[in-house]
This record gives C-alpha cells, sequence and structure tokens, in this order.
C-alpha cells in the first residue's frame, strides 16, 4: 500500500537529546507523507523501486499520542529524561528488554505509528529491496554524542548508537500495514556491534525479542507467513526473520565502506525523507547537530554517462541497494558504480561453487537469458541438469523467491539486451 496522509506538521528532527524533548511521543514522519515507507527515491525518483500507483489513507493523523505511562516515567538520575531510566532513550547501552514495549523506542504501544523524541526516522537511498516490504527506520544517538563524520567513507558511531529497522506486511484489501519485525543493531564497546530482532504480536500490540546476540544462539531464525498487496496481489508467502548469523553475512564484511552500519552514510543521505522536505537528510541531521563535520558542498552520489534514459544509472542504483553490501571485491566481486559495467559485460563468472553452462556469462550482450547476472536476479536458479549443481539466486538471503523488483528486473533485461552482441 502506500500511505498517503496529510503532509506537513512533523517536524523530521525533534531533539538531539535522545531523553529530554517535551512530548512523550513523536508521530513517525512517514506515516504523514505520500510515498512508501521505505523511502527508496521517492524524492529523487531516480530509483527502480518505484510500483506504481494504487493508495490509500491510512489515517494519518499525525496528533501526539497522550502516552500511557511508559513514556512519562519515573525521572532517575537523568532529570531530562522522561523515559523510565532503564528504557533505551535514557539507557542505550542497557539490557535489551524481552518486550518491545519496554525498550521505550514506541512507548504509545499498540500505537506504532508513535515514537520517542529521540528517534531520528531517515530513510536510505537506494534502499534495499527486501521482497518489496514497507520498512521504517530510526536512530538513536546517545545523549550529548556526535557522529564522527570526518572520513567521509567511514563514519564512526558512539557507543551505544542504537538503529532501529521495522518490516511491515500490507494485509488484506486495504493492505493494512501491519508490523512484523523490527530489527536492532547497537554500537558497543569497542567497536563491536550488537544485533538483535523482535516479532510483532499478531495484534500488533508488542514485540517479543527472538533473536538476541548476547546468547549465544546465532543460528535460531524464524519463518512467517506476510502478504504484501502491492507487490504479489496479496498472496501470502513465507518471510524469514534472520538469524544472527545472517545479519553478519550482510553487515559484517561490508567492505562498501568497512563497517557494519550499512544505509546510514553520506550517499545513501542525500536524499529528502519526505517530498516536501526543504533539505536533503544530510543537511537535516547536520543542522541538527549530529555530526562532527559539515557535510561537503558536494556529497557522493552516483553517476552515469550513457544516454539511455537513466536505465543503466536506475541499475547501478540497485545493485548498490541491493548487492555491493557483499559484492564489493573483498569477499565476492566488485558490482560498485565505478566499475559495474567492466565487471560484468563480456566476463566469466568466477563462483566457487558451480559453474554455469557454456556460452554463459555474467552478461551475454544481447542474451540475457544466458547472463547469469539477470537468471540470477529473477529469483530462479540455474539448472541443476546442466551441470548437476545450482548458481545460487542473488542475493542469497534477505528475500524469497516470490517478489522479485520487477522494475529493476525489466531495467536489466532491456540494457542487457541492448547490448551489441559482438561486443564480447
Ligand atoms: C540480505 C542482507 C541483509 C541481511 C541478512 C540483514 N540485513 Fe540489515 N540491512 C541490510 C541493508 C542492505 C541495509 C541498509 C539498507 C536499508 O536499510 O534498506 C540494512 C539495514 C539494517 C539496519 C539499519 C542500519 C543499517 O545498517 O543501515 C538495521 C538495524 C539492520 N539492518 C538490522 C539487521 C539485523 C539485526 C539483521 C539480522 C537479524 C539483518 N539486518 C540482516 C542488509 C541485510
Ligand atoms: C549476502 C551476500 C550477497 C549479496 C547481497 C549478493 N550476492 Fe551475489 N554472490 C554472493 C556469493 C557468496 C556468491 C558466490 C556463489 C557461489 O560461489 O556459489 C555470489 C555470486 C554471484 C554471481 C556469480 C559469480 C560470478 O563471479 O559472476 C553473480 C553474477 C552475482 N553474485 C550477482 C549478484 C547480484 C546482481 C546481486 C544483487 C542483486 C548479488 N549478487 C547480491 C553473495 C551475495
Amino acid at each position: 500500500m502506500r500511505l498517503v496522509g496529510s503532509l506537513g506538521g512533523v517536524a523530521l528532527v525533534t531533539t538531539l537529546s535522545a531523553c529530554g524533548g517535551s512530548e512523550p511521543t513523536v508521530p513517525s514522519a512517514s506515516m504523514n507523507m505520500g510515498g512508501r515507507i521505505a523511502g527508496g527515491g521517492m524524492a529523487s525518483g531516480a530509483t527502480s523501486g518505484g510500483l506504481g500507483g494504487g493508495g490509500m489513507a491510512l489515517g494519518g493523523g499525525g496528533s501526539h499520542a497522550a502516552g500511557d505511562g511508559a513514556g512519562a516515567g519515573a525521572g532517575g538520575a537523568d532529570p531530562d529524561c522522561i523515559a523510565p531510566p532503564s528504557t533505551l532513550p535514557c539507557a542505550p547501552l542497557g539490557v535489551m528488554p524481552v518486550s518491545l514495549k519496554a525498550t521505550g523506542l514506541f512507548p504509545a504501544l499498540p500505537d506504532w505509528t508513535q515514537h520517542a523524541p529521540g528517534l531520528q526516522e531517515y530513510a536510505p537511498d537506494p534502499a534495499l529491496w527486501s521482497d518489496g516490504m514497507e520498512k521504517q527506520r530510526f536512530l538513536l544517538l546517545p545523549k550529548g554524542t556526535k557522529i564522527d563524520t570526518t572520513n567521509r567513507k567511514q563514519w564512526v558511531f558512539p557507543e551505544g548508537t542504537l538503529f532501529v529497522k521495522t518490516f511491515f506486511d500490507e494485509t488484506g484489501p486495504q493492505a493494512t500495514l501491519r508490523p512484523i519485525e523490527t530489527r536492532l543493531i547497537r554500537a558497543a564497546a569497542g567497536s563491536a556491534y550488537e544485533f538483535f530482532v523482535y516479532q510483532w504480536s499478531q495484534d500488533s500490540t508488542d514485540a517479543t525479542l527472538v533473536v538476541n546476540d548476547l546468547n549465544g544462539d546465532i543460528n535460531a531464525n524464524v519463518s512467517l507467513m506476510v502478504s504484501l498487496e502491492a507487490v504479489n496481489g496479496g498472496t501470502p508467502f513465507s518471510h524469514t526473520l534472520p538469524s544472527r548469523n545472517e545479519c553478519g553475512q550482510c553487515h559484517e564484511k561490508n567492505a562498501v565502506v568497512a563497517q557494519t552500519i550499512i544505509g546510514f552514510d553520506e550517499l545513501r543521505l542525500n536524499t529528502k525523507l519526505r517530498v516536501d522536505a526543504p533539505r536533503t537528510q544530510l543537511r537535516e541531521f547536520a543542522d541538527a547537530g549530529l555530526f562532527t563535520q559539515p557535510p561537503p558542498a558536494d556529497p557522493a552520489t552516483i553517476t552515469d554517462a550513457s544516454n539511455d534514459g537513466g536505465r543503466l544509472l536506475r541499475i547501478k542504483r540497485f545493485v548498490f541497494g541491493n548487492c555491493v553490501s557483499c559484492h564489493n571485491g573483498d569477499s565476492q566481486f566488485d558490482l560498485r558504480p565505478d566499475v559495474f559495467v567492466t565487471h560484468t559485460v563480456g566476463k566469466p563468472t568466477e563462483a566457487q561453487s558451480v559453474m554455469p553452462p557454456e556460452g554463459w556469462l555474467r552478461v551475454v550482450p544481447g542474451d540475457a537469458s544466458k547472463s547469469v547476472l539477470y537468471v540470477q536476479m529473477q529469483r530462479t536458479m540455474l539448472p541443476p541438469e546442466v551441470n548437476g549443481r545450482r548458481l545460487r539466486a542473488m542475493p542469497p538471503i534477505g528475500l524469497n523467491d516470490v517478489a522479485a523488483e520487477q522494475s529493476a528486473l525489466e531495467d536489466v533485461r532491456e540494457w542487457i539486451t541492448s547490448l551489441p552482441g559482438d561486443r564480447q
């Protein structure tokens, strides 16, 4: 579904303080804007993420929740702290409670559209496709801290920084949004990071900690059925809440910027959170004092010089959002924008486990059906009868096989078809 609600009235950046602020909760900006929660180019229009119209109002009222006591809590050592002192906005390095409600991040639950005032909402662009699920993301910086942005390619997050990302299902003809899982990454002592997942109850009143980095059970995951009206007409399919081990497969060897946090950087924040926002998220956050350095006048961006109506640029952006967390020349071959074409067109695969059939390349100019990159992106594996084993669908995790991103696939197919066949 598309969230179409009243615009305006909601400050993107409410307060730098994680614990201060005069409001017990803040309605999330994405609940009040046109466009998908996930963002993904809603302002730049440059991604392949657009899924067409359709839409309904969520009743994006935007009024502040009265709170139910959780937000108005007991004081404690910090007189500014309006949440109970044990909650994350006040004690970001504290114990991760079993109940999401007890974290204090969404103090107005069951009203999940409200969040604690210290949370900064953002939307990376390009984003990760994830079967087209709606997502909503927040940053929580410990009070009085800043992100060290001295190294433009490797921001350093202070200890206690928390990233919060919620996935939604869209059920029924009204495509009603329902939170499914909330993933957390916390910067711990040293440069360690901790990973957590909360699974929401069916009635969306609270969520339970199911992946706890600190309990050592790294392969436990949970599968459940979701439905996404806008993506595949609402046919239910299985969605997996990743294990701790799987978090690491995408987050820990992320050599693009050599850091665990993937989606919060100069390039991905160089777009507006809402169409009507006056500034990019980069500038908003800089103005709110979140960074040690002012953002560069000319922030990092993905470019493409080909005269093809923006198709190759859209492809590079999709690949940046979905592939380069692994394919960055470290453990997997490099698919970053500047080398995307030279590393794919006419190039044989280097897959260690399985070799594709004779005549197949990463990209066979003029022939998408023999281009490994396209076939894998379709979420189909190379047929086993060819060589007895299979090349894996790409990306290998984080998706089901039902909801590939159709406009990105179409772009890739058209691009490959347009390449002159004698080019190899
Ligand atoms: C398939 C790869 C993949 C897996 C598996 C994965 N993530 Fe992520 N995650 C991403 C990407 C890419 C982003 C940034 C883009 C976005 O948010 O759309 C991201 C963003 C996040 C964020 C926001 C902060 C950031 O790094 O941008 C959190 C929090 C998060 N993931 C938590 C988790 C947790 C916890 C797990 C495991 C339970 C996990 N993720 C598993 C790819 C993955
Ligand atoms: C979670 C990490 C991860 C992500 C994300 C990912 N890949 Fe891969 N990719 C791999 C691994 C691991 C292999 C090697 C598979 C093997 O050897 O069987 C691979 C292999 C490949 C290959 C074949 C190997 C070669 O040398 O040509 C292609 C093509 C490919 N990936 C394209 C993509 C594309 C396109 C995306 C994004 C749509 C993507 N991958 C996303 C991990 C990833």
